[in-house]
């Protein structure tokens, strides 16, 4: 059957890494987190006190960074920053505080857009993200566009900080999410935009194993037009 590919955007937190990763175990497919590239992009700025209006700096430091996934011995799929893991360092909130600044600058997304694009050339991918279906894969052949209301958003968040061993306040999150929402919605390059064809999935009152189920059966759909 063709392998396909297949675009997953929204906004932080409603659910797009969970389901993304799940479905593409149950294709056997390859899934791609485009927001931890972002991440592991802020990380080294952060660390090598990159100044964010400083073209030639950036420019620079996107020389100098090379992102890689590796599948670890759980097979779950974790970031590489120049041949270092920091997949746990990634997730911290200080990165999620820093993140969209840097996301928004053209340069980081002309990087991460051509290496995202080399990941996934050959198909059989799950990529997800704010641009995938608009500007990394717009002939991509399933789209989806996952939306949930803003508390649960919030509060799956929370859980999933705390299970990485992190408590921050519900307040807090939400601060953030919103914050984030709002920076990576009107920005200037590649704002987060449903695409046209992209098919919208309400995350708020559904199980994961529903939205993985979902998106399965979507992907099946495909395949056999593709
Ligand atoms: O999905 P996430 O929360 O890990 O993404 C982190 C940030 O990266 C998010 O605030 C916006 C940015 N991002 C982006 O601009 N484009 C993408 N394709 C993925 C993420």
């Amino acid at each position: 059957m063709q392998k396909i590919i297949i675009a997953i955007d929204g906004f932080s937190a409603c659910g797009k890494s969970t389901t993304a990763k799940e479905a593409a175990k149950a294709l056997g497919y390859r899934y791609i987190d485009s927001g931890a590239m972002y991440r592991a992009v802020t990380h080294y700025f952060l660390e090598h006190h990159i100044a964010l209006t400083n073209p030639k700096e950036v420019a620079k430091a996107l020389n100098d960074i090379k992102i890689t996934f590796h599948v670890n011995a759980n097979g779950v799929s974790e970031t590489y920053l120049n041949g270092l893991n920091v997949e746990k360092k990634i997730r911290k909130m200080r990165i999620s505080e820093n993140v969209s600044p840097v996301s928004a600058i053209k340069e980081v997304r002309v990087a991460m857009v051509e290496q995202q694009r080399k990941l996934g050339k050959e198909g059989g991918i799950v990529m997800d993200g704010r641009d995938i279906g608009t500007v990394v894969f717009p002939d991509a052949d399933l789209k989806v566009f996952l939306t949930a209301d803003m508390f649960v958003r919030a509060a799956r968040r929370q859980q999933e900080l705390l299970e990485k061993g992190e408590l921050v306040e519900l307040d807090a999150i939400l601060a953030n999410l919103k914050k984030r929402d709002e920076i990576d919605s009107t920005r200037a390059e590649s704002p987060v935009r449903r695409a046209d064809e992209a098919i919208e999935i309400d995350t708020t009152n559904i199980t994961i194993e529903e939205q993985v189920d979902e998106l399965v059966r979507l992907a099946f759909s495909r395949m056999l037009v593709a």
